[in-house]
C-alpha cells in the first residue's frame, strides 16, 4: 500500500501566506501541517508516499530531503497547473504502479488513526473505501449517500444534498481508480474531480464502502480554519522549556524551544515558542504559536501564529497571522486587541 499525498493546489483562500509558502508548509502547532499528516501516516503500515508538489511547491521537497525522521520513501510528481484531484492521480499513475493507495489531501488533518483504516482495506479489498463525516453544511463539500456499507452515490458540493455525510480528504482507493480517472471530464469549474471518478466506480458496479468518522477533522482551507486546528493541535501539546524563562508567570503548557528566551513575560499556555526567540514584557497566550528567531516586546498576543523571524513590537493581537519577518510597530496603549492577517516582509506600523 502507497499514499499519495496532495500538496499542489493554488491556496487561493489563504493568501497572502500561500503567495509565500504552500500550503502544507504553513505552520500549526510549531509543526507544518504537512508533518501532522505524515505523523499519521507513519502509524500506518504504508512506507512509500508519492507527494503532487504545485508549482511553488520546490521548499516541501528541500524540507524532505533534509528531514525524514519518519523514514518514508518519497517520489515527487509535479503538478504545474492544479487542475483538480483526479488529475493528480493521472499524473501519479507511474509512480503509484499496480499498488492500491491511501490519497492524503495536503490540507486535512484528522484525529483519528488511520491504521485500522489502512488493514481493514488490506483485508476486505474493496476498490474504494471513503471517510465520511456528519457535517451541518454539506453543501460545501463532496457528498455521499450510503445503502448499508455500500456508498450508491457521490456529488460534488449538491445544491440539493442527498444526505449530510462529507467526504473528508482521504480516500482509499485500489487501481482500479486509475480507470476512472481516465473516463471522466472536466467539471463546469474547470477540474477533474475525484468525486466524479469515484461516482464512476459506483456506476461500473465497483465495491465502494465507507468508513464513519466520528473523530475531530478539519480542513485548513480557510484562516478560520487555519487558526482553528492550531487551537485543537495546541490542546494536545505537553510542557517543556530548552530555552531560558526569567521573571515570568506561567500557567498551563509552555513549550519553549533550545536558544529562546522569554524575561518578564505572562503566559497562558498553551503557548510555544520557536527556536533562538527572544521575547520580553509581554502577555502571551493562550494558543499563540511562535516561529524560529521572532522577537516579541511589549505585546499581548493570543489564538494567534506568528511566523519564524517576524519582530513585534507594542502590539495587542487576537486571531491574526504574521508572516515571516513581518516587522511591527504598535502604541503600546491600545487595549483593543486587532484581528491582522499579514502577508511575508510586510512592516506596519499600528
Ligand atoms: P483545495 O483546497 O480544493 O484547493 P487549493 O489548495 O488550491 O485551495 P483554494 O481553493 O483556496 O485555492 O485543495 C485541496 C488539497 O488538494 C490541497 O492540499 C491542495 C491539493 N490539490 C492538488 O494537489 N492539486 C489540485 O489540482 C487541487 C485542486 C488541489
Amino acid at each position: 500500500m502507497k499514499a499519495l499525498l496532495l500538496c499542489g493546489g493554488s491556496g487561493t483562500r489563504l493568501r497572502p501566506f500561500t503567495h509565500t509558502q504552500p500550503k502544507a508548509l504553513l505552520p500549526l502547532a510549531h509543526q507544518p501541517i504537512l508533518f501532522h499528516i505524515l505523523n499519521t501516516l507513519a502509524a500506518t503500515t504504508i512506507r512509500e508516499v508519492v507527494i503532487i508538489i504545485g508549482p511553488n511547491g520546490k521548499p516541501i521537497v528541500e524540507l524532505l530531503r533534509k528531514t525524514n525522521p519518519w523514514g518514508f520513501d518519497f517520489t515527487f510528481v509535479d503538478q504545474p497547473i492544479p487542475l483538480g484531484l483526479a488529475h493528480t492521480v493521472l499524473l501519479a499513475r507511474e509512480a503509484l504502479g499496480n499498488a492500491p493507495f491511501l490519497m492524503h489531501l495536503g490540507d486535512n488533518i484528522l484525529d483519528e488513526p488511520l491504521r485500522p483504516l489502512v488493514n481493514r482495506f488490506v483485508c476486505e479489498k474493496p476498490d474504494a473505501l471513503l471517510l465520511l463525516r456528519r457535517v451541518k453544511n454539506p453543501r460545501h463539500f463532496g457528498v455521499a449517500r450510503v445503502d448499508g456499507k455500500n456508498v450508491v452515490q457521490v456529488e460534488e458540493k449538491p445544491r440539493a444534498p442527498q444526505s449530510n455525510l462529507a467526504l473528508v480528504g482521504v480516500y482509499l482507493f485500489s487501481p482500479a481508480i486509475h480507470q476512472a480517472v481516465r473516463a471522466i471530464s472536466p467539471s463546469p469549474r474547470g477540474e477533474l474531480e475525484i468525486t466524479d471518478a469515484i461516482q464512476q466506480l459506483i456506476t461500473e458496479g465497483k465495491d465502494v464502502t465507507h468508513h464513519l468518522l466520528s473523530g475531530w477533522w478539519k480542513d485548513t482551507g480557510t484562516v478560520t480554519d487555519l487558526l482553528a486546528a492550531n487551537q485543537y493541535l495546541m490542546k494536545k501539546l505537553t510542557p517543556t522549556v530548552a530555552g531560558e524563562v526569567k521573571k515570568s508567570t506561567v500557567k498551563g503548557v509552555l513549550r519553549v524551544a533550545e536558544g529562546a528566551t522569554l524575561k518578564n513575560c505572562q503566559v497562558r499556555g498553551p503557548v510555544t515558542i520557536g527556536a533562538g526567540c527572544r521575547i520580553s514584557g509581554s502577555t502571551l497566550g493562550p494558543y499563540l504559536a511562535v516561529g524560529d528567531g521572532a522577537e516579541i516586546t511589549d505585546c499581548h498576543l493570543s489564538h494567534t501564529l506568528v511566523f519564524a523571524g517576524a519582530q513585534l513590537k507594542g502590539a495587542t493581537l487576537c486571531n491574526s497571522i504574521i508572516g515571516e519577518r513581518v516587522r511591527i510597530q504598535g502604541q503600546q496603549k491600545t487595549a483593543t486587541a486587532r484581528s491582522l492577517l499579514v502577508g511575508a516582509d510586510a512592516v506596519l506600523e499600528l
